[in-house]
């Protein structure tokens, strides 16, 4: 089979197309013949030799793929081969062929396409749990949404509405505040006017981005307010992670006592669903409820564009470059 290998951690460049092995399925196991790849901010991270767990190089990447499945391991009762699902190998899929645990992956019925089936598992999952699990959020909540225009967030901004929350977006470019508004966020901004918008406070803040919004967003939640931070964008360049950069930054989220978070009954919740492996039957019933909203036309995914597999790479430069909206898809 091929697959994009990065020889060496480092930009889109490094990554070379590559004749390797046909993975077989271990115990637990399935091999999905990949259809499409939902790419992720965190393969660009993996790539980079910064995300946790990541392989030694050299490795695939790709944590996300809809596909058949073409082969099981042993005691794997579900799925069965011939089944369309998505997979979230977290590392590997960026291939022809994924090896993958069998409860890392959830039914997809024929009535979806594999471009939105490669959309929604990670994006919904991350929205889901962020809004609902840790945000708790409540119908007349005020919600602020950072890095709103991308994946996680265009789907966060319609599961906040829907669940009668107000969205505050944050995003970078007019274009994609407009995207925002389009999707039902009732206020959307830039960064320099996100610490002006939140004056009279926010009861949950999803933020992906950190450093120096970190700070605004913490001081503007209300009593009971929640913060729920899962990723760490700021700290990532055009091309490469800016160390220095990134160690500024941390220092510009301050450092937090516990008293005053007592006192101002405030919430701190971070996460990563990558290392969470326990919930994956949790996950499994989630994804299906967030199925069901699609299904009804209730949820829909942005998918901002679709990529040849030959042009994996320049998928991958264009996430990191934040010049996409919504999903990034790469159809096989
Ligand atoms: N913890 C978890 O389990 C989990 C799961 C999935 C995703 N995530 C995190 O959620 C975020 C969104 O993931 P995604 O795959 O949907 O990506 P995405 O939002 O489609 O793309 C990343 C966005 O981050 C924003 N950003 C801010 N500073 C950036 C910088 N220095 N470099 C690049 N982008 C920057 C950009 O939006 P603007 O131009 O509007 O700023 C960019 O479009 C990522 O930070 C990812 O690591 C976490």
């Amino acid at each position: 089979m091929r697959g994009w290998q990065a020889p060496r951690y480092g930009g889109p460049e490094v990554l070379r197309l590559c004749d390797l092995p046909d993975p077989h399925p271990g115990s637990g196991e399935v091999v999905v013949g990949v259809r499409a790849i939902g790419l992720n901010f965190a393969d660009c991270m993996a790539r980079q030799g910064v995300y946790p767990r990541v392989p030694a190089a050299p490795f695939v990447p790709g944590m996300e793929v809809v596909g058949e499945v073409v082969a099981v391991g042993e005691g794997v009762a579900d799925p069965r081969p011939g089944a369309r699902v998505v997979a979230v190998p977290i590392f590997g899929g960026h291939a022809e062929k994924v090896r993958v645990p069998a409860r890392y992956t959830f039914q997809l019925p024929p009535t979806v396409d594999w471009q939105t089936g490669a959309a929604l598992a990670v994006t919904g999952l991350t929205a889901n749990h962020a809004l609902f699990t840790l945000g708790r959020i409540r119908v007349g909540e005020r919600v602020a949404i950072t890095a709103a225009a991308g994946g996680v967030g265009t789907m966060a901004i319609q599961m906040a509405v829907n669940a009668g929350a107000r969205v505050l977006a944050v995003a970078s470019t007019p274009e994609k505040q407009v995207l925002a508004t389009d999707l039902g966020a009732h206020d959307a901004v830039g960064y320099a006017g996100y610490g002006e918008a939140l004056a009279g406070g926010v009861d949950v803040v999803m933020d992906a981005v950190g450093g120096r919004l970190f700070r605004p967003g913490w001081r503007a939640l209300r009593p009971d307010g929640r913060y729920i931070l899962y990723g760490f964008a700021t700290a990532v360049g055009a091309r490469s992670i800016h160390r220095l950069r990134a160690g500024l930054e941390i220092l510009r989220m301050g450092r937090l006592s516990p008293l005053p978070m007592v006192s101002h009954c405030r919430t701190l919740a971070g996460f990563n669903l990558s290392l969470v492996p326990h919930l994956a039957g949790e996950l499994r019933e989630r994804f299906a409820s967030i199925l069901a909203l699609v299904t009804v036309g209730e949820l829909k995914p942005v998918i901002g564009a679709v990529l040849p597999f030959a042009e994996l790479p320049k998928a991958h430069a264009l996430l990191q470059s934040r010049r996409t909206t919504g999903k990034v898809v790469v159809e096989l």
